[in-house]
């Protein structure tokens, strides 16, 4: 322990939560801000007449920004203690049960919501007024934005007490934030680095009118302050305030032991990813109000709880190159190749970087020092450039102008953010395009690995998709590795993959901006190959959801003779360009009614429901409201089967969803 750190540490630490509190930017991960306090808290455990009153440990946050009035809250909003593995978790509960001079007490398990606090006072019933955190005393009056909220009630249901304080935390859903940010790439804009980020600023912009445009949700979690009325624990303050018609998570649970507890954690640990809210840890809370008063606080932390946190998705780490590969529309993709690190216990060697505009718009330049993200199944992401770092050695990304596998010249054009290889026999484009032929969402095409697409092309048994349906068993047994039985396996999938309905030959011609949603949409429209080879742009941008780029591209596809070639030898060989069973334009029996989406269905996709809702007049909304009509829930469906219980939602299977469809 070194006590000549501590001015070192508490001026990193105030840096670093100034820029997070007030400028709304983090040049640090969490992880690695947590690891500063903490090794300060043990410097100053070990030397407490070092302990200083401007020390970071004594205080919770920032002071509130210019702007907004300030709001002195009525009772501090305090921060968490934190446990990051088992035996922190246990060290906790041994403290408590200690200081309760008991073994056995109940607890709160509730999810970890990452977010912004915040506090909401009603008067008589009605929303007055509400604040961000600010430094735990004093906030910001944000009470505009907030009401802009729809899960916040301006007026409670029911009998409430005559003046009390909720706390929540304010998030972005996830799924929202997806589409904010592709909202603004499509239109020019600059895109948002996480979701925490884009609720911080939304909630504190000083026209509510642009924090209306966001979808901002909230959970509450407790009642802070409150006259007139007590619970005496905290699970009836939960189901209390679910009942004055707050939004309460409704993943919350009450654990009798110690066990239950970390069960709660563990099964979290596994699936708190697909949740549409980030979150990064369970909180655990002593049920008992009394017990809670008896434990009383630490500082600004209260020992009647604790944040176990989840590992770390972002962490630190350099950028040491940006190379491009070559995609199966011809597309130069920029990736990052970075100093191998692991995150969430994987290792992580790239990262996505999309194109020059993207790699511009972070500022990225090789050599920098980067924070990485990894999140669930989606691939890494660059979040941010840690600038401080710099040494004035890195170097800016130049876009190839020749392919880096044929040589050919590289092109953008105008409007467009891909530079493209020009050469479409170019041998990378063709085994990308090849493996994506073959590939699950397309024709599905059994016992044709990367390696075998790769060794057809490199022997001439495949120049293009149409050349998999005219091979022969004799030239594919001259291939290394291709046994007798290997090769029948492969003939049998692609005589199976003839059968394959028009949207997934769509998809799997790789058409410029034609996904399986678009692909579902034209293949319903004009039922077979060929109508939708004489359709016209205008036809095509006729159709709803369907934009001039789509037309365009679907067209220029077309057009091209070597595709058109492609087109007549899958039709010859036996490919069903068709199709399934196109009805005529269908009646719109779920006309009026709105739809939410959750988990896995048996036999459709999340697109091909969400289609077929929208062609029988239905609307589709991505979170439960009491606007919802029918919540359709398959497998492993998450918090919104909680919601829809909660507002008394129906609740549907697939196959009441098909009942309903049919107009039954
Ligand atoms: S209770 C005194 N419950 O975590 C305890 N906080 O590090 C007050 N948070 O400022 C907080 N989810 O913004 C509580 N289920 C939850 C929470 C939660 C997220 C945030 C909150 C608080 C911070 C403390």
């Amino acid at each position: 322990m070194n006590e000549k750190r501590l001015p070192e540490l508490r001026r990193a630490i105030n840096r670093h939560s100034h820029l997070y509190h007030v400028l709304d930017r983090q040049e640090i991960t969490d992880a690695q801000y947590d690891e500063l306090m903490r090794e300060l808290r043990a410097i100053e455990g070990e030397h407490p007449d070092l302990v200083t009153p401007d020390s970071p440990t004594q205080r919770v946050g920032e002071a509130p920004a210019a702007g907004f009035a300030e709001v002195q809250h009525s009772r501090p909003m305090l921060s968490l203690a934190n446990a990051f593995d088992d035996d922190e978790f246990l060290a906790w509960h041994r403290r408590v049960a200690d200081l309760l001079e008991r073994e056995e007490f109940e607890m709160v398990c509730e999810l970890k919501y990452d977010g912004l606090a915040v506090a909401l006072t009603y008067e008589d019933g009605v929303f007055v007024r509400g604040a961000t955190r600010g430094n735990g005393r004093v906030g910001e009056d944000v009470t505009s934005n907030l009401r802009t909220i729809r899960s916040i009630p301006l007026r409670v249901l029911g009998e409430a007490p005559a003046r009390f304080d909720v706390r929540g935390e304010v998030y972005f859903p996830k799924s929202e934030f997806r589409k904010f940010n592709e909202d603004r790439e499509a239109q020019g804009l600059q895109t948002y680095a996480n979701p925490r980020n884009t609720a911080a600023g939304s909630l504190r912009q000083l026209d509510p009118r642009n924090t209306a445009q966001r979808p901002l949700d909230i959970f509450v979690y407790t009642i802070g302050y409150s006259e007139g009325a007590a619970y005496d624990t905290q699970w009836d303050t939960l189901e209390a305030l679910a009942g004055l018609g707050f939004r309460v998570n409704g993943n919350n649970r009450l654990a009798r032991s110690k066990e239950e507890a970390l069960d709660f954690y563990h099964e979290w640990l596994e699936k708190f990813e697909d949740l549409d809210y980030g979150c990064d840890g369970v909180v655990v809370k002593v049920n008992e109000l009394d017990y809670q008063r008896h434990l009383g606080d630490v500082g600004r932390e209260p020992r009647w709880a604790i944040a176990y946190k989840f590992p770390a998705t972002q962490v630190v780490t350099q950028l040491l190159d940006i190379r491009v590969n070559v995609g199966r529309t011809g597309s130069i993709n920029p990736y990052a190749v970075l100093e191998p690190v692991v995150i969430g216990g994987a290792t992580v060697k790239q990262a996505t970087l999309h194109n020059e505009d993207y790699i511009r718009s972070k500022g990225l330049l090789i050599g920098d020092w980067v924070v990485v993200e990894r999140a669930g199944e989606v691939i890494p992401q660059i979040v941010s450039v840690v600038t401080g770092r710099r040494t004035g050695d890195e170097r800016p990304f130049e876009m190839p102008t020749t392919c880096p596998v044929c040589g050919r010249p590289v092109v953008r054009t105008e409007g467009e953010a891909m530079s493209y290889c020009t050469n479409p026999a170019c041998p990378a484009q063709v085994a990308r395009l090849l493996e994506h032929f073959v590939s699950r969402g397309a024709m599905d095409i059994e016992g044709m690995g990367g390696k075998t697409g790769v060794a057809l092309i490199e022997q001439g048994l495949v120049q293009d998709v149409a050349d998999l349906y005219y091979l022969e068993k004799e030239s594919l047994l001259k291939l290394e590795r291709m046994a007798e039985k290997s090769a029948s396996n492969l003939l049998a999938g692609v005589e199976r993959s003839k059968s394959r309905p028009l949207s997934r030959v769509l998809v799997a011609l790789g058409i410029g901006h034609v996904g399986s949603e678009v692909a579902d949409l034209l293949a319903r429209h004009f039922g077979t190959m060929e109508a939708l080879m004489a359709a016209t742009e205008g036809d095509l941008a006729a159709i709803p959801t369907v934009g001039p780029k789509i037309a365009a591209s679907v067209v220029a596809y077309f057009r091209s003779e070597a595709n058109r070639k492609v087109i007549d030898r899958l039709r010859d060989a036996g490919v069903r360009l068709a199709d399934e069973a196109r009805a005529e334009p269908r009646e719109q029996v779920l006309a009026g009614l709105r739809f939410v989406v959750t988990g896995r269905l048996p036999s459709f996709s999340r697109s091909e429901i969400e289609g077929r809702i929208k062609d029988l007049g239905g609307s589709v909304g991505s979170s439960v409201s009491r606007n919802t009509s029918y919540l359709v829930a398959g497998e492993d469906a998450g918090s919104k089967l909680a919601d829809a219980e909660r507002l008394g939602v129906e609740v549907i299977d697939e196959e009441m969803f098909l009942k309903l469809a049919s107009g039954a």
